[in-house]
């Protein structure tokens, strides 16, 4: 049985942030906003979550996006220095880029997949799919350049289309296909808030969803844990976690099963499982 595990919204920090001037430091505040900006808290809390996943014995990782707080190159070099500390083989990593990963430039995610993140670039890259017994995992990006007052996401057409195309194939394996991405695919309620926060192609992802009961997403971006059905009254099949910088429980573990993610709701720090079907 595979087992999937999944961290989100790590917002590490560079060490020598504090020498940041103009409008760099007024965009590392503005971000940072209501939280400690302490790298080494963040880069420690992370380091603890990324092992206590490892020795969860899951087959796979996936971290979904915020994984830096604005993109920066050092900062994406801390992240490659934590996840090579943790131990987790590059090949057993699906990382997608959420909003904060690209307000430093819009070719943010791509230089750190040609750079410190290299290693990963076969498992996270555009296009890139991963196959496991019973389930095949794509990262999807959502990162659209911005400015940093605003944190919506987009998929790209040619993205979508890749959806659709491991959709239909998925469908015809009998695989589960599980999307790693940073925005949630749901459209919020509210327009003005959706246009600023959401994902703004959600209703083409939301029918591809309700076409295919096979696709899962797990995501971040809202930093609460949360398990979301497409339609009413169904299973979830949309995952998100809680924010790793805010969270001091993280960690959430998915089980394949006949094409299907089981999601595991306990806390795995209190050495309690009870498994959902989702
Ligand atoms: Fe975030
Ligand atoms: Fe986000």
């Amino acid at each position: 049985m595979t087992t999937i595990a999944h961290l989100t919204d790590l917002h590490l920090l560079e060490a020598d942030h504090g020498r940041r001037r103009g409008a760099e430091r007024w965009r590392l505040r503005y971000l940072s906003f209501g939280r400690p900006i302490d790298a080494e808290q963040r880069r420690r809390r992370a380091l603890a979550a990324l092992l206590e996943a490892r020795q969860s014995g899951a087959d796979h990782l996936v971290l979904t996006g915020d994984l830096t707080e604005d993109g920066t190159a050092p900062q994406f070099e801390v992240l490659a220095a934590v996840l090579a500390e943790s131990g987790w083989p590059p090949a057993r990593v699906t990382l997608a880029p959420g909003n904060h990963d690209v307000y430093a430039g819009g070719d943010a995610w791509e230089r750190a997949l040609c750079g410190p993140l290299r290693p990963f670039a076969a498992t996270s890259g555009p296009g890139t799919t991963v196959a496991l017994p019973g389930v095949v995992l794509a990262a999807v990006s959502t990162a659209i350049l911005q400015p940093v007052t605003r944190s919506a996401g987009a998929i790209a057409t040619r993205a979508l289309a890749q959806v659709a195309q491991l959709a239909a194939e998925t469908r015809r394996s009998g695989d589960a296909l599980v999307l790693a991405q940073h925005h949630p695919p749901r459209c919020h309620p509210v327009g003005a808030w959706q246009w600023l926060d959401g994902l703004l192609n959600s209703a083409e992802q939301m029918a591809l969803l309700q076409e295919h009961d096979h696709i899962h997403v797990l995501h971040g971006h809202t930093h609460r844990e949360a398990d979301t059905p497409v339609r009413a009254g169904a299973p979830a099949r949309m995952f998100c976690a809680q924010a790793l910088v805010d969270g001091h429980t993280p960690l959430r573990l998915y089980h394949v099963r006949h094409g299907r993610l089981l999601s595991e709701r306990t806390r795995v720090r209190s050495g309690v499982s009870v498994f959902a079907a989702a």
